[in-house]
């Protein structure tokens, strides 16, 4: 195989470690791209140990800092030629804690979710540009089910420290809107990178076996919830091959600007004003989303906030 490069943003743990481990054993050059060196180091050598594949890099990247985008993706582009695939995995979701700012004065949930993913791509859209397939992938959540609520949308009050009232914050709702901005945002990526022949694409996952770590940063009442649907999520490595073959399988080289459900089904916006019938399939079926994805006014403020508060432009 030509070298093919993947980066995969919070490799050392969860869907990221695995798919780290897929995409290894396919012959893939994998940058696992972690904020945590020390800690993740540890996870480098158990993976190149188990894969053989002595291509795996480990780089450092906060994906809320625009700072650690920034020199993260300067290093890479003095290292690599090209980017295959782009795999923005990483997410803050400690539910239960406290208002939190990243370096940047941005609340959390969303530098990490949200603004981060999109600097960095525009920050490696070049190095994308030169891959002959070049694909970006999301991983979203069915939390954004929320939204067939007509009532809900996206609070954008939270993003700074001067606008919030901290008491009605929750991370809960932070992560969830940030997963309905990050959809909006795979949409609008996905028309901007059309001509340059980039996918944008979201896996929609519905759960997968979270390591006792990742239970441990759950407050806990939202740590009982977690420990039991866990009992009943797949695996990580299910995960993994999805994001695997939407990232790499020829089926799908043409997809651009969809919502994947985690049997690679295409998921579909919803129909208006639904019957008793269609609203069951909306909240336990896994072929459609919410319209509220589609509201051209969220979209914008998605995407000139994206643009405000990275201040970038392409590179
Ligand atoms: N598991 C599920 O049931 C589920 C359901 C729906 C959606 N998802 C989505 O699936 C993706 C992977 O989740 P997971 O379950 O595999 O979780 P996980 O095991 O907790 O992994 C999350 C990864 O993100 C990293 N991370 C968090 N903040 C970061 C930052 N600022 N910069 C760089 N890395 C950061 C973490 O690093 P540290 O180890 O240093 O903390 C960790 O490596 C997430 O996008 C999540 O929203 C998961």
């Amino acid at each position: 195989m030509q070298e093919k490069i993947v980066i995969i943003t919070g490799a050392n743990s969860g869907i990221g470690k695995a798919a780290t481990i897929q995409f290894a054993k396919a012959g893939y050059t994998v940058v696992m791209a972690c904020r945590n060196f020390e800690k993740s180091r540890q996870m480098w050598e158990e993976i190149t140990t188990e894969t053989g594949n002595k291509s795996i890099d480990l780089m450092t990247l906060d994906t809320s800092s625009s700072d650690s985008i920034r020199t993260f993706a300067t290093a890479f582009k003095n290292k690599y030629e090209k980017l295959d695939i782009l795999i923005h995995n990483a997410a803050y979701f400690n539910h239960g804690h406290p208002y939190q700012l990243s370096t940047d004065g941005i609340e959390l949930t969303f530098a990490t979710n949200l603004f981060g993913p999109y600097l960095l791509s525009m920050q490696l859209h070049e190095s994308l540009k030169k891959s002959d397939d070049p694909r970006i992938l999301h991983a979203g959540s069915n939390i954004i089910k929320n939204f067939f609520n007509p009532g809900l949308k996206i609070d954008f009050d939270h993003l700074r420290e001067e606008n919030t009232t901290k008491k009605s914050f929750s991370v809960y709702n932070s992560y969830r809107d940030s997963k309905m901005a990050l959809w909006m945002l795979t949409m609008k990526l996905a028309e901007e990178f059309q001509n340059d022949g980039i996918k944008v694409n979201m896996l929609e996952i519905n759960g997968a076996k979270m390591s006792k770590e990742t239970l441990r940063k759950f407050k806990p009442r939202f740590r009982v919830i977690a420990v039991i649907q866990n009992l009943f999520f797949p695996t990580t490595e299910t995960m993994a091959e999805n994001y695997y073959e939407i990232c790499t399988s020829d089926r799908f080289k043409d997809t651009n600007g969809k919502l994947f459900n985690h049997k690679l089904g295409i998921m579909q916006p919803a129909q208006n004003n639904p019957d008793f019938k269609a609203q069951f399939t909306q909240l336990f079926g896994i072929e459609v989303y919410p319209n509220y994805a589609h509201d051209p006014e969220t979209i914008e403020k998605v995407w000139q906030l994206c643009v405000e508060l990275t201040q970038n432009q392409r590179m």
